[in-house]
Protein backbone atom coordinates (compact mmCIF):
# COMPACT_ATOMS: atom_id res chain seq x y z
CA UNK A 1 0.00 0.00 0.00
CA UNK A 2 1.14 3.30 -0.52
CA UNK A 3 1.13 5.69 2.75
CA UNK A 4 1.71 9.17 3.50
CA UNK A 5 2.31 9.21 6.91
CA UNK A 6 1.84 13.39 8.06
CA UNK A 7 3.13 15.03 11.29
CA UNK A 8 4.44 18.15 12.40
CA UNK A 9 7.54 16.20 14.29
CA UNK A 10 9.60 13.41 13.79
CA UNK A 11 12.50 11.54 15.77
CA UNK A 12 15.63 11.99 15.53
CA UNK A 13 14.43 15.21 13.22
CA UNK A 14 12.65 17.05 15.70
CA UNK A 15 11.35 16.22 18.95
CA UNK A 16 9.44 18.11 21.52
CA UNK A 17 6.94 14.90 22.65
CA UNK A 18 5.73 11.49 22.19
CA UNK A 19 4.72 12.56 18.67
CA UNK A 20 8.07 12.56 17.54
CA UNK A 21 8.54 8.96 18.88
CA UNK A 22 5.40 7.25 17.25
CA UNK A 23 6.41 9.36 14.17
CA UNK A 24 9.85 8.57 14.13
CA UNK A 25 9.31 4.56 14.53
CA UNK A 26 5.63 3.40 13.40
CA UNK A 27 6.43 3.95 9.83
CA UNK A 28 9.95 2.07 9.94
CA UNK A 29 7.68 -0.67 11.72
CA UNK A 30 5.28 -0.70 8.70
CA UNK A 31 8.25 -0.42 5.99
CA UNK A 32 9.48 -3.65 7.95
CA UNK A 33 6.13 -5.01 6.85
CA UNK A 34 6.81 -3.83 2.88
CA UNK A 35 4.23 -1.12 2.77
CA UNK A 36 4.93 1.80 0.51
CA UNK A 37 5.20 4.61 3.44
CA UNK A 38 6.78 7.48 3.79
CA UNK A 39 6.84 10.44 6.10
CA UNK A 40 6.59 14.16 5.67
CA UNK A 41 7.26 17.21 8.12
CA UNK A 42 8.22 20.46 7.93
CA UNK A 43 11.76 21.36 7.58
CA UNK A 44 12.83 23.24 10.73
CA UNK A 45 15.63 25.50 11.31
CA UNK A 46 16.05 23.68 14.09
CA UNK A 47 16.81 20.05 12.15
CA UNK A 48 20.60 19.97 12.79
CA UNK A 49 23.19 20.09 10.13
CA UNK A 50 24.10 16.75 9.52
CA UNK A 51 20.98 15.21 9.20
CA UNK A 52 20.12 18.54 6.76
CA UNK A 53 23.49 17.34 4.65
CA UNK A 54 21.67 14.78 4.14
CA UNK A 55 18.69 15.52 2.08
CA UNK A 56 18.13 16.39 -1.24
CA UNK A 57 15.57 18.61 -3.39
CA UNK A 58 12.83 16.86 -4.73
CA UNK A 59 10.52 19.52 -6.36
CA UNK A 60 9.31 22.85 -5.60
CA UNK A 61 6.16 25.11 -6.41
CA UNK A 62 4.41 27.46 -5.79
CA UNK A 63 0.82 27.23 -4.16
CA UNK A 64 -1.49 30.08 -3.41
CA UNK A 65 -2.70 30.70 0.36
CA UNK A 66 -5.94 32.59 0.11
CA UNK A 67 -4.66 35.91 -1.54
CA UNK A 68 -1.24 35.07 -1.00
CA UNK A 69 0.96 32.81 -3.04
CA UNK A 70 3.71 31.15 -1.48
CA UNK A 71 6.63 29.15 -2.16
CA UNK A 72 6.84 25.01 -1.39
CA UNK A 73 10.23 23.78 -1.56
CA UNK A 74 10.51 19.80 -0.89
CA UNK A 75 13.55 18.04 0.20
CA UNK A 76 14.13 14.04 0.77
CA UNK A 77 16.24 11.60 2.94
CA UNK A 78 15.71 8.03 3.60
CA UNK A 79 16.08 7.51 7.26
CA UNK A 80 15.64 3.75 8.60
CA UNK A 81 14.90 2.89 5.18
CA UNK A 82 12.10 4.88 5.06
CA UNK A 83 11.61 8.29 2.30
CA UNK A 84 11.16 11.31 4.65
CA UNK A 85 10.10 14.69 2.82
CA UNK A 86 10.44 18.45 4.42
CA UNK A 87 8.53 20.85 2.97
CA UNK A 88 10.87 24.24 3.29
CA UNK A 89 9.74 27.74 3.64
CA UNK A 90 11.98 30.25 5.72
CA UNK A 91 9.43 32.35 6.32
CA UNK A 92 7.23 29.93 8.25
CA UNK A 93 10.06 27.47 9.71
CA UNK A 94 13.09 29.15 10.20
CA UNK A 95 11.53 30.34 13.85
CA UNK A 96 13.42 29.62 17.20
CA UNK A 97 10.22 27.45 18.31
CA UNK A 98 8.28 24.97 16.72
CA UNK A 99 5.08 25.89 18.44
CA UNK A 100 4.05 28.84 19.89
CA UNK A 101 4.63 31.45 17.05
CA UNK A 102 2.16 34.29 16.97
CA UNK A 103 0.79 32.92 12.96
CA UNK A 104 0.66 29.08 14.26
CA UNK A 105 -2.60 28.56 12.67
CA UNK A 106 -1.04 30.15 9.42
CA UNK A 107 1.63 28.36 9.49
CA UNK A 108 0.13 24.62 9.91
CA UNK A 109 -2.31 25.90 7.43
CA UNK A 110 0.05 26.41 5.10
CA UNK A 111 2.32 22.92 5.93
CA UNK A 112 -1.35 20.99 5.36
CA UNK A 113 -2.44 22.66 2.68
CA UNK A 114 1.18 21.71 0.71
CA UNK A 115 1.03 18.51 1.77
CA UNK A 116 -2.15 17.46 -0.07
CA UNK A 117 -0.76 19.27 -3.31
CA UNK A 118 2.68 17.84 -2.81
CA UNK A 119 1.08 14.05 -3.17
CA UNK A 120 -0.11 15.30 -7.05
CA UNK A 121 3.09 17.11 -7.68
CA UNK A 122 5.18 14.08 -7.27
CA UNK A 123 1.97 12.13 -8.73
CA UNK A 124 1.98 9.70 -5.41
CA UNK A 125 -1.43 8.37 -5.32
CA UNK A 126 -1.63 7.39 -1.76
CA UNK A 127 -3.91 4.97 -0.90
CA UNK A 128 -3.67 6.33 2.66
CA UNK A 129 -2.47 9.75 4.23
CA UNK A 130 -2.08 9.14 7.82
CA UNK A 131 -2.25 12.62 9.52
CA UNK A 132 -1.57 13.86 13.64
CA UNK A 133 -2.51 15.47 16.00
CA UNK A 134 -3.82 19.40 14.85
CA UNK A 135 -0.93 20.56 13.46
CA UNK A 136 -2.14 17.99 10.14
CA UNK A 137 -5.54 18.31 10.90
CA UNK A 138 -6.65 20.29 7.85
CA UNK A 139 -5.06 17.14 5.68
CA UNK A 140 -8.20 15.46 5.83
CA UNK A 141 -9.98 18.64 4.74
CA UNK A 142 -7.70 19.30 1.87
CA UNK A 143 -8.12 16.19 0.61
CA UNK A 144 -11.80 15.70 0.95
CA UNK A 145 -12.29 19.22 -0.78
CA UNK A 146 -9.94 18.28 -3.39
CA UNK A 147 -11.85 15.74 -4.41
CA UNK A 148 -14.56 17.27 -5.54
CA UNK A 149 -13.07 18.96 -8.11
CA UNK A 150 -9.80 16.62 -8.82
CA UNK A 151 -9.89 12.38 -9.44
CA UNK A 152 -6.52 12.47 -8.51
CA UNK A 153 -7.91 12.78 -4.84
CA UNK A 154 -11.11 10.60 -4.99
CA UNK A 155 -10.11 7.55 -3.86
CA UNK A 156 -7.48 8.36 -1.63
CA UNK A 157 -8.68 7.73 2.50
CA UNK A 158 -7.54 9.45 5.43
CA UNK A 159 -6.77 8.18 8.89
CA UNK A 160 -6.29 10.91 11.65
CA UNK A 161 -4.47 9.90 15.13
CA UNK A 162 -5.02 12.10 18.25
CA UNK A 163 -2.20 11.74 20.64
CA UNK A 164 -3.12 14.33 23.10
CA UNK A 165 -6.68 16.42 23.15
CA UNK A 166 -4.89 18.97 25.45
CA UNK A 167 -3.40 21.05 22.62
CA UNK A 168 -6.14 21.51 19.96
CA UNK A 169 -5.04 24.51 17.37
CA UNK A 170 -7.87 27.28 18.17
CA UNK A 171 -7.71 30.27 15.82
CA UNK A 172 -9.92 32.97 14.77
CA UNK A 173 -12.67 32.03 12.18
CA UNK A 174 -11.73 33.68 9.37
CA UNK A 175 -8.55 32.77 8.12
CA UNK A 176 -9.85 29.26 7.01
CA UNK A 177 -10.79 30.97 4.10
CA UNK A 178 -8.73 34.14 4.29
CA UNK A 179 -5.36 31.74 4.37
CA UNK A 180 -6.67 28.46 3.77
CA UNK A 181 -8.87 29.05 0.74
CA UNK A 182 -11.19 27.08 2.18
CA UNK A 183 -15.11 27.93 2.04
CA UNK A 184 -17.00 28.80 5.41
CA UNK A 185 -18.99 25.89 4.49
CA UNK A 186 -16.88 23.71 6.85
CA UNK A 187 -17.87 26.04 10.10
CA UNK A 188 -20.37 24.13 11.03
CA UNK A 189 -21.04 22.48 14.57
CA UNK A 190 -19.95 18.95 12.83
CA UNK A 191 -17.27 20.25 10.87
CA UNK A 192 -14.39 22.75 12.60
CA UNK A 193 -16.22 25.07 14.25
CA UNK A 194 -15.77 25.49 17.92
CA UNK A 195 -17.67 28.37 19.70
CA UNK A 196 -16.72 31.25 17.23
CA UNK A 197 -13.58 30.26 16.45
CA UNK A 198 -12.18 26.89 14.34
CA UNK A 199 -10.80 23.87 15.84
CA UNK A 200 -8.33 22.33 13.65
CA UNK A 201 -7.48 19.45 16.16
CA UNK A 202 -11.67 18.97 15.44
CA UNK A 203 -11.08 19.35 11.85
CA UNK A 204 -9.04 15.46 11.89
CA UNK A 205 -12.02 13.85 13.90
CA UNK A 206 -14.52 15.49 11.84
CA UNK A 207 -12.86 14.82 8.20
CA UNK A 208 -11.10 11.74 8.25
CA UNK A 209 -12.29 8.57 7.41
CA UNK A 210 -10.66 6.82 10.21
CA UNK A 211 -10.03 8.55 13.33
CA UNK A 212 -7.33 6.67 16.00
CA UNK A 213 -5.95 7.08 19.34
CA UNK A 214 -3.18 5.89 21.32
CA UNK A 215 -4.70 4.08 23.44
CA UNK A 216 -7.74 1.75 24.09
CA UNK A 217 -8.85 3.37 27.92
CA UNK A 218 -7.84 6.85 26.04
CA UNK A 219 -10.63 5.83 22.90
CA UNK A 220 -13.10 5.61 25.87
CA UNK A 221 -12.40 8.10 28.54
CA UNK A 222 -12.54 11.28 25.70
CA UNK A 223 -15.79 10.49 24.96
CA UNK A 224 -16.58 12.11 28.52
CA UNK A 225 -16.01 15.50 29.99
CA UNK A 226 -13.23 15.37 32.14
CA UNK A 227 -10.46 13.84 28.92
CA UNK A 228 -12.69 15.56 26.00
CA UNK A 229 -11.29 19.08 26.52
CA UNK A 230 -14.23 20.07 25.07
CA UNK A 231 -14.48 17.87 22.11
CA UNK A 232 -16.43 15.15 23.82
CA UNK A 233 -19.31 15.49 21.42
CA UNK A 234 -18.26 15.38 18.10
CA UNK A 235 -15.99 12.74 19.47
CA UNK A 236 -18.89 10.71 20.41
CA UNK A 237 -20.53 11.62 16.87
CA UNK A 238 -17.71 9.73 15.33
CA UNK A 239 -17.05 7.07 17.52
CA UNK A 240 -17.88 4.41 15.08
CA UNK A 241 -15.15 5.53 13.20
CA UNK A 242 -12.79 5.49 16.27
CA UNK A 243 -10.18 2.82 17.59
CA UNK A 244 -7.73 3.08 20.00
CA UNK A 245 -4.02 1.34 19.33
CA UNK A 246 -1.32 1.47 22.13
CA UNK A 247 2.02 3.16 20.47
CA UNK A 248 4.83 0.30 20.70
CA UNK A 249 8.66 1.43 21.01
CA UNK A 250 11.49 1.22 18.50
CA UNK A 251 13.39 -1.92 20.31
CA UNK A 252 16.60 -1.17 18.68
CA UNK A 253 16.58 2.49 19.90
CA UNK A 254 15.72 1.28 23.35
CA UNK A 255 17.85 -1.88 23.64
CA UNK A 256 19.50 -2.46 27.40
CA UNK A 257 21.62 -5.32 25.48
CA UNK A 258 23.26 -2.61 22.68
CA UNK A 259 22.28 0.68 23.74
CA UNK A 260 25.91 2.60 23.80
CA UNK A 261 24.17 5.72 26.20
CA UNK A 262 24.30 3.53 29.24
CA UNK A 263 27.51 2.11 31.15
CA UNK A 264 26.96 -1.80 31.06
CA UNK A 265 24.21 -3.52 29.01
CA UNK A 266 23.11 -6.05 30.16
CA UNK A 267 19.30 -8.11 29.71
CA UNK A 268 17.14 -10.18 32.55
CA UNK A 269 19.87 -13.06 32.46
CA UNK A 270 22.77 -10.58 33.31
CA UNK A 271 20.27 -8.20 35.37
CA UNK A 272 23.59 -7.96 38.18
CA UNK A 273 24.63 -5.29 35.23
CA UNK A 274 21.88 -2.76 35.67
CA UNK A 275 23.59 -2.04 39.23
CA UNK A 276 26.70 -0.54 37.59
CA UNK A 277 24.29 1.90 35.66
CA UNK A 278 22.82 2.52 38.89
CA UNK A 279 26.65 3.43 40.11
CA UNK A 280 27.30 5.44 37.21
CA UNK A 281 24.19 7.33 37.18
CA UNK A 282 24.61 8.46 41.38
CA UNK A 283 28.39 9.38 40.21
CA UNK A 284 26.78 11.61 37.03
CA UNK A 285 24.73 13.56 39.79
CA UNK A 286 26.88 13.48 42.60
CA UNK A 287 24.47 11.13 44.72
CA UNK A 288 26.13 8.91 47.77
CA UNK A 289 26.81 5.17 46.13
CA UNK A 290 24.34 3.56 48.42
CA UNK A 291 22.71 0.51 47.22
CA UNK A 292 18.81 2.31 48.02
CA UNK A 293 16.14 1.93 45.87
CA UNK A 294 16.64 5.60 43.26
CA UNK A 295 12.88 6.34 41.92
CA UNK A 296 13.26 8.44 38.79
CA UNK A 297 11.00 10.57 36.30
CA UNK A 298 11.71 11.98 32.78
CA UNK A 299 8.60 13.95 32.00
CA UNK A 300 7.88 17.04 30.98
CA UNK A 301 6.66 19.00 34.28
CA UNK A 302 3.19 20.11 33.60
CA UNK A 303 -0.01 19.30 35.49
CA UNK A 304 -0.93 17.07 33.30
CA UNK A 305 1.61 14.88 34.09
CA UNK A 306 0.68 14.17 37.85
CA UNK A 307 3.40 17.24 39.40
CA UNK A 308 0.90 18.52 42.06
CA UNK A 309 0.81 14.79 43.01
CA UNK A 310 4.68 14.47 43.37
CA UNK A 311 4.94 17.78 44.87
CA UNK A 312 2.22 16.71 47.83
CA UNK A 313 4.07 13.86 49.26
CA UNK A 314 8.05 14.70 48.03
CA UNK A 315 8.78 15.77 51.90
CA UNK A 316 7.11 12.53 53.18
CA UNK A 317 8.53 10.88 50.43
CA UNK A 318 12.42 12.19 51.01
CA UNK A 319 12.30 10.66 54.65
CA UNK A 320 12.95 6.90 53.16
CA UNK A 321 16.19 5.88 52.38
CA UNK A 322 15.87 6.50 48.97
CA UNK A 323 17.45 8.57 45.99
CA UNK A 324 15.40 10.56 43.76
CA UNK A 325 16.63 12.24 40.35
CA UNK A 326 14.31 14.33 37.77
CA UNK A 327 14.98 15.09 34.40
CA UNK A 328 12.96 17.48 31.90
CA UNK A 329 11.70 21.20 32.09
CA UNK A 330 8.21 22.67 32.18
CA UNK A 331 6.34 24.99 34.29
CA UNK A 332 8.30 27.22 36.59
CA UNK A 333 6.37 26.30 39.40
CA UNK A 334 7.77 23.08 39.60
CA UNK A 335 11.14 23.24 38.62
CA UNK A 336 11.40 26.18 41.37
CA UNK A 337 10.20 23.41 43.81
CA UNK A 338 12.47 20.52 42.53
CA UNK A 339 15.14 23.06 43.07
CA UNK A 340 13.92 24.10 46.54
CA UNK A 341 13.66 20.20 47.41
CA UNK A 342 17.26 19.53 46.15
CA UNK A 343 18.44 21.90 48.60
CA UNK A 344 16.56 20.45 51.39
CA UNK A 345 17.41 17.58 50.64
CA UNK A 346 21.25 17.68 48.89
CA UNK A 347 21.94 13.93 49.29
CA UNK A 348 18.90 12.42 48.08
CA UNK A 349 17.29 14.20 45.48
CA UNK A 350 18.27 15.79 41.82
CA UNK A 351 16.33 18.18 39.75
CA UNK A 352 18.10 17.87 36.71
CA UNK A 353 16.17 20.68 34.97
CA UNK A 354 16.56 19.97 30.78
CA UNK A 355 16.46 17.40 28.80
CA UNK A 356 19.24 15.16 27.45
CA UNK A 357 18.36 12.21 25.34
CA UNK A 358 21.53 10.33 26.39
CA UNK A 359 21.15 10.92 29.95
CA UNK A 360 17.75 9.85 30.02
CA UNK A 361 18.78 6.03 28.79
CA UNK A 362 21.03 6.24 31.54
CA UNK A 363 17.92 7.19 34.20
CA UNK A 364 15.78 4.37 32.58
CA UNK A 365 18.54 2.08 32.83
CA UNK A 366 20.25 3.07 36.25
CA UNK A 367 16.80 3.58 38.33
CA UNK A 368 14.87 1.07 40.55
CA UNK A 369 11.19 2.60 39.94
CA UNK A 370 10.36 5.21 37.62
CA UNK A 371 7.12 7.14 38.74
CA UNK A 372 4.41 8.49 36.39
CA UNK A 373 1.42 9.32 37.76
CA UNK A 374 -0.46 11.06 35.19
CA UNK A 375 -3.37 13.00 35.43
CA UNK A 376 -4.40 11.98 31.94
CA UNK A 377 -1.94 9.73 29.60
CA UNK A 378 -3.17 9.33 26.02
CA UNK A 379 -0.61 6.44 26.15
CA UNK A 380 3.15 7.35 27.54
CA UNK A 381 6.31 6.30 26.17
CA UNK A 382 8.84 6.43 29.19
CA UNK A 383 7.10 3.40 31.00
CA UNK A 384 7.17 1.59 27.70
CA UNK A 385 11.07 2.41 28.52
CA UNK A 386 11.34 1.64 32.22
CA UNK A 387 9.99 -1.84 31.51
CA UNK A 388 12.20 -2.29 28.52
CA UNK A 389 14.77 -1.67 31.00
CA UNK A 390 13.59 -3.37 33.92
CA UNK A 391 12.80 -0.16 35.71
CA UNK A 392 9.28 -0.78 37.64
CA UNK A 393 7.35 1.69 36.59
CA UNK A 394 4.76 3.24 39.56
CA UNK A 395 1.53 4.82 37.51
CA UNK A 396 -1.70 5.86 38.08
CA UNK A 397 -4.12 3.74 35.79
CA UNK A 398 -5.31 6.17 33.17
CA UNK A 399 -5.53 5.90 29.67
CA UNK A 400 -2.31 3.77 27.81
CA UNK A 401 -0.59 3.66 31.31
CA UNK A 402 -3.55 1.59 32.48
CA UNK A 403 -3.16 -0.54 29.35
CA UNK A 404 0.47 -1.45 29.60
CA UNK A 405 1.65 -1.59 33.51
CA UNK A 406 0.04 -4.87 34.96
CA UNK A 407 0.23 -4.08 38.28
CA UNK A 408 1.55 -6.48 40.42
CA UNK A 409 -1.04 -9.31 42.77
CA UNK A 410 0.65 -10.58 45.53
CA UNK A 411 -1.67 -13.31 45.73
CA UNK A 412 -0.89 -14.95 42.02
CA UNK A 413 2.59 -12.75 41.65
CA UNK A 414 1.62 -11.61 38.37
CA UNK A 415 2.26 -7.71 37.31
CA UNK A 416 5.43 -5.77 35.57
CA UNK A 417 4.79 -2.50 38.21
CA UNK A 418 2.60 -0.52 40.68
CA UNK A 419 -0.37 0.98 40.17
CA UNK A 420 -3.38 3.38 41.70
CA UNK A 421 -6.56 4.54 40.91
CA UNK A 422 -7.30 7.63 42.15
CA UNK A 423 -5.97 11.42 41.34
CA UNK A 424 -4.52 11.34 45.24
CA UNK A 425 -1.49 11.96 46.57
CA UNK A 426 -1.60 9.50 49.69
CA UNK A 427 -2.76 7.00 46.84
CA UNK A 428 0.51 7.51 45.18
CA UNK A 429 2.74 7.55 48.42
CA UNK A 430 1.41 3.95 49.42
CA UNK A 431 1.97 2.78 46.07
CA UNK A 432 5.42 3.98 46.16
CA UNK A 433 5.65 2.68 49.51
CA UNK A 434 4.38 -0.89 48.71
CA UNK A 435 7.36 -1.09 45.81
CA UNK A 436 10.02 0.21 48.11
CA UNK A 437 8.90 -2.56 50.72
CA UNK A 438 9.31 -5.43 47.56
CA UNK A 439 12.30 -4.07 46.87
CA UNK A 440 13.82 -5.05 49.84
CA UNK A 441 12.44 -8.95 48.77
CA UNK A 442 15.47 -9.73 46.40
CA UNK A 443 13.32 -12.64 44.78
CA UNK A 444 10.10 -11.00 44.54
CA UNK A 445 11.59 -8.01 43.28
CA UNK A 446 13.49 -10.08 40.24
CA UNK A 447 10.54 -11.47 39.52
CA UNK A 448 8.54 -8.68 38.33
CA UNK A 449 11.79 -7.36 36.97
CA UNK A 450 11.77 -10.51 34.80
CA UNK A 451 8.22 -9.72 33.77
CA UNK A 452 8.38 -6.44 32.89
CA UNK A 453 11.43 -7.30 30.57
CA UNK A 454 9.58 -9.97 28.74
CA UNK A 455 5.97 -7.79 28.16
CA UNK A 456 6.41 -7.03 24.78
CA UNK A 457 5.89 -3.06 23.89
CA UNK A 458 7.39 -2.99 20.47
CA UNK A 459 5.52 -2.07 17.28
CA UNK A 460 4.80 -5.84 16.43
CA UNK A 461 0.67 -5.91 17.14
CA UNK A 462 0.09 -2.05 16.70
CA UNK A 463 1.53 -1.76 13.14
CA UNK A 464 -0.38 -4.91 12.17
CA UNK A 465 -3.63 -3.19 14.04
CA UNK A 466 -2.99 0.07 11.63
CA UNK A 467 -2.87 -2.04 9.00
CA UNK A 468 -6.30 -3.79 9.60
CA UNK A 469 -7.61 0.00 9.44
CA UNK A 470 -5.97 0.90 6.46
CA UNK A 471 -7.34 -2.35 4.39
CA UNK A 472 -10.61 -1.63 5.62
CA UNK A 473 -10.62 1.68 4.14
CA UNK A 474 -9.13 0.23 0.79
CA UNK A 475 -12.01 -2.00 0.03
C1 LIG B 1 1.39 12.64 23.45
C2 LIG B 1 0.71 12.04 24.67
C3 LIG B 1 1.40 10.75 25.12
C4 LIG B 1 1.59 9.82 23.93
C5 LIG B 1 2.30 10.55 22.79
C6 LIG B 1 2.49 9.70 21.56
O1 LIG B 1 2.62 13.18 23.82
O2 LIG B 1 0.67 12.96 25.74
O3 LIG B 1 0.66 10.11 26.12
O4 LIG B 1 2.36 8.71 24.32
O5 LIG B 1 1.57 11.69 22.42
O6 LIG B 1 1.29 9.19 21.06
Amino acid sequence: MKILYVASEAAPFVKTGGLADVAGSLPKALKEKKQDIRVIMPLYWSISDELKSTMKKETEFSMDLGWRNQYVGVFSTIYNGVTHYFVDNEYYFKRDRIYGEYDDGERFIYFSKAVAIFLKKINFKADIVHSNDWHSGLVPLYIKDFAKGDPFYQDMKTVFTIHNLKYQGIFDSFILQDIGGLSDEYIVEDGLKYYDKINLMKAGIAYSDALTTVSKTYAEEIKYEYFGEGLEGIIRKNQHKLTGIVNGIDYDLYNPTRDNYISANYDFQTIENKSKNKRELQNLYDLPKKDVPVLAMVSRLVAMKGLDLVVHILDELLQEDIQFVVLGTGEKKYEDIFNYFQWKYSDKLRSRIYFNGKESHLIYAGADIFVMPSMAEPCGISQLISLRYGTLPVVRETGGLKDTVIPYNKYTGEGTGFSFENFNAHELLNTIKTALQLYEDKGVWHRIIEQAMKSKNDWGKSSQEYMKIYKRLKI
